[in-house]
């Protein structure tokens, strides 16, 4: 059983019946497995951002459904879905406003533990707090500042760390490292690798920059207008790409050889 299931997807805007409206998905199936790193390509609009809303449970499909250890989230009850909730956190695109400014770190990396009573009392909470700021490299001693005294990139880190405080088993990534400087990206690109390797976490990495995917993610799957045209390991879809649309996107960006540590 794969720790989380895509399973033919649909999904449609601007309708009013179920299948009317303008298709985004078209049957999307997939699957994601434990400690897995899987990439998700595909030029602006092809649904990625709609995808990852529907496996985080932001948005309903309009068919289809999705599945985490088996259980189909539509039929499942409200205290498993919480824990899917809890299980699968997303990182979003731009640390700085996905952050609400007036929170200070603390509050924002404690939010999860007070929503999922984890972590125990205040005291608790502040050990755990410190433990993952520590994690994603930033000094625990700053937990009581506001965002706005961070940069992006350690704005990025905190993200990461209010996703990690919970002890995800998913953290679905949506262009997690696009608004940031090409240096920063590599540095949240290998803090997003230890954490998935030292936590045994998987990570769902969607990006259109297809260097970035490549150097995260062993198999990677390709988007084109609401459907998934191939899938598979990084060194075929790079290197000896199956379908016309994905050798269009790479023809379309030369990628270069990915930075290394
Ligand atoms: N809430 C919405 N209402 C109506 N249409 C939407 C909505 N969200 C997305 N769309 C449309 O769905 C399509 C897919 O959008 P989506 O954001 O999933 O693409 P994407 O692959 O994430 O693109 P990008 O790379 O630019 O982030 C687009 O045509 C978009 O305009
Ligand atoms: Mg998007």
């Amino acid at each position: 059983m794969s720790l989380l299931e895509v399973r033919n997807v649909n999904k449609s805007y601007g309708g009013r019946g179920r299948s009317s409206g303008i298709p985004v998905l078209r049957d999307v199936s997939f699957a994601l497995e434990a400690g897995e790193s899987l990439g998700l390509v595909g030029e602006s609009g092809s649904g990625k951002t709609t995808l990852i809303k529907i496996v985080v449970g932001l948005e309903r499909p309009d068919s289809g459904d999705v599945l985490y250890e088996g259980v189909e989230r539509s039929s499942a009850s409200r205290s498993t879905r919480r824990g899917f909730s809890k299980d699968v956190q997303l990182v979003f695109q731009d640390p700085v406003s996905s952050l609400n400014p007036r929170m200070t770190v603390r509050q924002l990396v404690e939010e999860g533990l007070v929503i999922h009573g984890l972590a125990g009392d205040r005291s608790g909470r502040t050990e755990r707090v410190a433990e993952v700021l520590s994690l994603v490299g930033l000094d625990p001693d700053q937990m009581e500042r506001l965002p706005s005294s961070f940069s992006g990139g350690q704005c990025q880190r905190i993200a990461i760390a209010r996703a990690l405080a919970v002890s995800p088993r998913v953290l679905v990534c949506d262009e997690a490292v696009s608004a940031l400087d090409v240096s920063i990206q590599a540095q949240i690109l290998n803090l997003l690798a230890d954490m998935r390797e030292q936590l045994g976490i998987s990570l769902f990495f969607v990006a259109h920059d297809l260097a970035v995917v490549r150097y995260l993610c062993p198999r990677v799957m390709v988007m084109s207008r609401g459907t998934i045209v191939e899938e598979g390991p990084r060194e075929q879809i790079f290197g000896d790409p199956q379908h016309e649309y994905t050798r269009a996107l790479l023809e379309a960006v030369p990628v270069p050889t990915p930075v290394r540590r």
